[in-house]
């Protein structure tokens, strides 16, 4: 089947980016999310990114308006209907992904994928909500989308080379990078980069050191672009301690137990950049 029109679910700061990238890239691309709200954040965003990328000469103005014009947004998944391939990039969380997956699948077109950028959900587990399991796939993307190369494309045990090879070219068609992973706990990026993040929480907690000079040491001693922390606030807070509950209860592994700090601070609502606060403050 030929993807002329993209759906993505959620117009987050990955949802978001993901739509910027499938426009783009020259597709009609189909936004949903529950509020009108959130639609209207996450096309100012992408409004943003492209504004900045005509001001540094990167992006002519005309395309610029025709990226905006190859974007619609609806509110409900039925206006999803006309799409020949749907990424779904909400909140991570297993019981909504469940039921968005129950509903695609009795909304979209028979064929159509099914592809989630769950971060460390089991791609078979949400297949099989599905009566398509050959047909749904992880294609996950990395924070920020339009920046990072990387896509992570996950088989679910029952999904096909027909959808596997469509959903690779897809990403190539994005400018990006594919790598292909099995449907393991955290896949391959999260299985790395998350205990490591998980680690540095643990380093502050146990007062190793303080939050700049753990950061300093991971950017200045091993050219990470960004400290753990600084990461994890761009990443979120829930998102990481999320994927450490996927990584520990997959695993039963005590190598992977969520720091009780990194709890903590979600728990008081310090979610990182999202909500001004986590390891450190954004204005
Ligand atoms: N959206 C769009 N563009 C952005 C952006 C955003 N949120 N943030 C930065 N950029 C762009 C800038 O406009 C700039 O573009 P130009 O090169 O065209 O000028 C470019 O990125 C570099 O930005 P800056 O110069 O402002 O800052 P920087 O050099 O420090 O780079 C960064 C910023 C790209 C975020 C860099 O710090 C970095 O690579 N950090 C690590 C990010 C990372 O590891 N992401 C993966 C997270 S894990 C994940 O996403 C998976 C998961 O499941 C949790």
């Amino acid at each position: 089947m030929e993807v002329k029109t993209f759906g993505v679910i959620g117009a987050g700061q990955m949802g978001g980016g993901i739509a910027q990238v499938a426009a783009a890239s020259g597709l009609n691309v189909i936004i949903m999310d529950v509020s009108d709200a959130a639609l209207e954040k996450g096309i100012g965003l992408i409004n943003k990114n492209l504004s900045r990328n005509v001001e540094k000469g990167k992006l002519d103005a005309g395309e610029k308006d025709a990226i905006l014009g190859r974007l619609k947004t609806v509110t409900t998944l039925e206006g999803l209907a006309p799409c020949e391939y749907v990424v779904e990039a909400a909140t991570e969380n297993e019981a909504l992904k469940f039921k968005i997956f129950e509903d695609l699948d009795r909304i979209c077109k028979p064929g159509v994928i099914l592809g989630t950028n769950t971060s460390s959900i089991p791609i078979g587990r949400i297949a099989a909500r599905t009566k398509r399991p050959e047909k749904v796939i992880g294609m996950h993307f990395m924070n920020p989308v339009p920046v990072m190369k990387l896509v992570e494309i996950i088989r679910g045990i029952a999904t096909d080379t027909e959808t596997f090879k469509l959903t690779w070219d897809l990403c190539v068609k994005f400018g990006k990078t594919p790598a292909e992973a099995n449907d393991f706990p955290g896949f391959i990026a999260n299985r790395i980069l998350m205990p490591m993040i998980n680690e540095a929480v643990f380093a502050l907690y146990h007062s190793v050191g303080r939050k700049e000079d753990i950061d300093t040491v991971m950017k200045l001693g091993m050219n990470h672009p960004m400290g753990p922390l600084e990461l994890a606030d761009l990443i979120g807070l829930d998102t990481c301690l999320a994927i450490m509950e996927t990584l520990y209860d997959g695993f039963r592994d005590s190598k992977y137990r969520p720091c009780p700090l990194l709890r903590k601070y979600v728990e008081a609502g310090w979610l990182g950049r999202k909500t001004g606060k986590g390891f450190y403050e954004y204005k």
